[in-house]
């Protein structure tokens, strides 16, 4: 078989909504998904993701090629349009375009302009071509614009587990689950993380006016669902230590996510208390497998399932819209570690 002589295989790739700044530098913003790879040729390979605005889209490419050449380049074609980009490290590139060197090879910020709004997707070529050794490898691909990746932030405190609000959790930001997944309306949550030395703190306040337990399926309960990828892989399906940890208003705890949820079970823990108009639950998860650190990025999403009778008539996340945050990490939002 020729390569060569193959049309290509048309990827897809999401372009959340965002603004980075084009000046070769890595914003937080690229660091919350994971870059998309474009196949290793010889010595060079690269990491590609995008973003998109109103006016722009704004692709990312890291480039690993070491063999350092001015003359190495990358070419995006965007709607029909070709960019052309040199290595030349502080080459005038102009306001839409940024190259900076990188250990082992180079990375190139770009923005271009965006076509007519009512083209649901652009379809975009990225060539990494090393000029010295003459190889190059391509990525061909439809990029669709979505909504922005979510984030929110977990300052490093410790509160008490018992379902009563402490004043421990003033300071982290509070997240809503505004997201639909089914139903038209129902319960929502607010939600705030913290950590302490192994340990993620989650506190959900829901509003659900009628409780019931009374399905066998512990998500068709009145339930809050925490979801945690320690490494914000932003996969397919779960990894070992990905997990889905839900606590029904009563405070009985289940899990799912991985080939092996016994696994991760005993790493939560959770107290429930009913207030009026619903209920508070905090948990603490132990997230074994990383360091918890200042800057930490955790895949993460928040579910409340809203039960009536023995049904579940609605079900809100933080993030995830597809619905399928029970399988599929890569629609979770993104919670970072803060001092
Ligand atoms: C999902 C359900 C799924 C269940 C499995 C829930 O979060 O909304 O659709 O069957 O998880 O644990
Ligand atoms: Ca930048
Ligand atoms: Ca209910």
């Amino acid at each position: 078989m020729d390569p060569a002589k193959l049309p290509p295989l048309v990827r897809r790739l999401e372009a959340p909504a965002a603004t980075p700044k084009v000046d070769g530098k890595r914003d937080l913003e690229w660091d919350l998904l994971p870059d998309t790879p474009i196949a290793r040729v010889g010595d060079v390979s690269a990491g590609l993701q995008a973003r998109s605005s109103a006016k722009w889209l704004y692709v990312l490419a890291e480039v690993r090629d070491p063999d350092d050449d001015r003359s190495d380049t990358v070419t995006f074609t965007v709607g029909g349009k070709t960019y052309t980009v040199r290595r030349e490290d502080g080459h005038p590139h102009g306001p839409d375009t940024a190259v900076q060197k990188t250990t082992g090879g180079y990375r190139v910020e770009a923005r271009f302009p965006t076509g007519p709004a009512a083209v649901p997707a652009t379809d975009v070529a990225v060539t990494v071509a090393d000029a010295s050794g003459g190889t190059r490898t391509s990525w061909t691909g439809k990029v669709t614009s979505t909504p922005a990746v979510k984030l929110t932030t977990a300052p490093n405190r410790r509160p008490v587990v018992d379902g009563a609000v402490d004043p421990a959790w003033a300071p982290a930001p509070e997240i809503r689950t505004a997201t639909l997944i089914q139903g038209t309306s129902g319960a929502t949550a607010r939600a705030r993380a913290l950590w302490s030395g192994d340990t993620l703190y989650l506190l959900a306040q829901v509003a659900d006016p009628t409780l019931s337990e009374q399905s066998a399926n512990p998500w068709e309960q009145d339930s809050v669902e925490f979801f945690l990828d320690p490494g914000n892989g932003k996969t397919r399906g779960y990894g070992d230590d990905d997990g889905q940890y839900r606590i029904s208003f009563s405070g009985k705890t289940s899990v799912g996510g991985p080939l092996d949820p016994a696994a991760i079970a005993g790493n939560l823990t959770a107290a429930a208390k009913a207030v009026p108009g619903g209920y508070v639950i905090e948990a603490a998860v132990k997230l074994p497998t990383i360091t918890l650190r200042d800057g930490a990025l955790l895949g993460f999403d928040v579910q409340v399932n809203d039960a009536t009778g023995a049904a579940r008539t609605s079900a809100a996340t933080w993030s995830d819209s597809t619905g399928q945050g029970y399988r599929d990490t890569s629609h979770w939002g993104v919670l970072q570690l803060r001092h």
